[in-house]
């Protein structure tokens, strides 16, 4: 069995608005509602782990109760920084989980396609992230001025899901000391030495930061209930 946790306990600071972005409707229902959808109707997901800040979980639970999922939907209260939110979501997890995959709740324009490819490279070599090429080039800077460009062949933008062996994720955040620094969780597992494979997604699969990619998010999702 296979477990997606999904963090949604952000407050969004970037986002400019009193509403947390993942509940800002797209298309009749809240962003977080989209990204659920997708996970519930994923044959190779078992159970959902929705994280969601503590201020929001009753409010949250009811509307909740408006959506029909197939799937069980824990919810767990999610932390001061996103690694402390995956940490109390993976602590909600099934033990007998083989693979777990991490998404951001911000993130509703991900296909059930994207889910269980990176799931399943997960369950062959141990841990997996779902990626997208650098387009733009990108520039080292010092202040005000540029000192460097990276060679962005070798470059890759790190998407959700990613996608661990459930060990491997439990020994990547057995130590809080490194969390501030993690902005995602191949980060904590680059940490441990293991290897993670790549599996190419695709760059309609944006997190959804400032207002105008709400726009976007409803322009990719119009063609997936086409
Ligand atoms: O802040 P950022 O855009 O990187 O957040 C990515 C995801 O992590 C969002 O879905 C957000 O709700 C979630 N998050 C969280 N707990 C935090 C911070 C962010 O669940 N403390």
């Amino acid at each position: 069995m296979n477990t997606a946790i999904i963090v949604a306990a952000g407050s969004g600071s970037r986002f400019n608005s009193d509403i947390p972005k993942q509940f800002h409707q797209i298309l009749g229902r809240p962003v977080i509602v989209h990204t659920i959808e997708r996970f519930d109707q994923c044959h190779s997901v078992d159970e959902i782990v929705l994280v969601l800040s503590e201020d929001q979980i009753e409010n949250f639970r009811t509307e909740l109760a408006r959506f029909h999922f197939s799937k069980n939907i824990k919810i767990a209260a999610g932390g001061p920084t996103r690694a402390h939110s995956v940490a109390n979501g993976l602590a909600n997890a099934d033990p007998e989980a083989e693979v777990v995959a991490v998404h951001d709740g911000a993130r509703p324009v991900v296909t059930v396609e994207e889910i269980e490819r990176t799931i399943n490279k997960a369950a062959e070599t141990g841990a997996a992230c779902l990626v997208a090429p650098v387009t733009d080039t990108i520039k080292q800077v010092d202040g005000d001025h540029i000192v460097g460009t990276l060679d962005r062949r070798s470059l890759r933008r790190a998407l959700t899901p990613q996608a661990f062996r459930l060990e491997i994720l439990r020994q990547a955040f057995a130590d809080e000391q490194s969390f501030d620094d993690a902005t995602d969780e191949c980060f904590l597992v680059e940490q441990l030495g293991v290897e993670i494979a790549t599996v190419p997604g695709s760059s309609r699969n944006i997190k959804i930061t400032f207002p105008d990619d709400l726009l976007l998010a409803e322009l990719f999702l119009k063609e997936v209930y086409r």
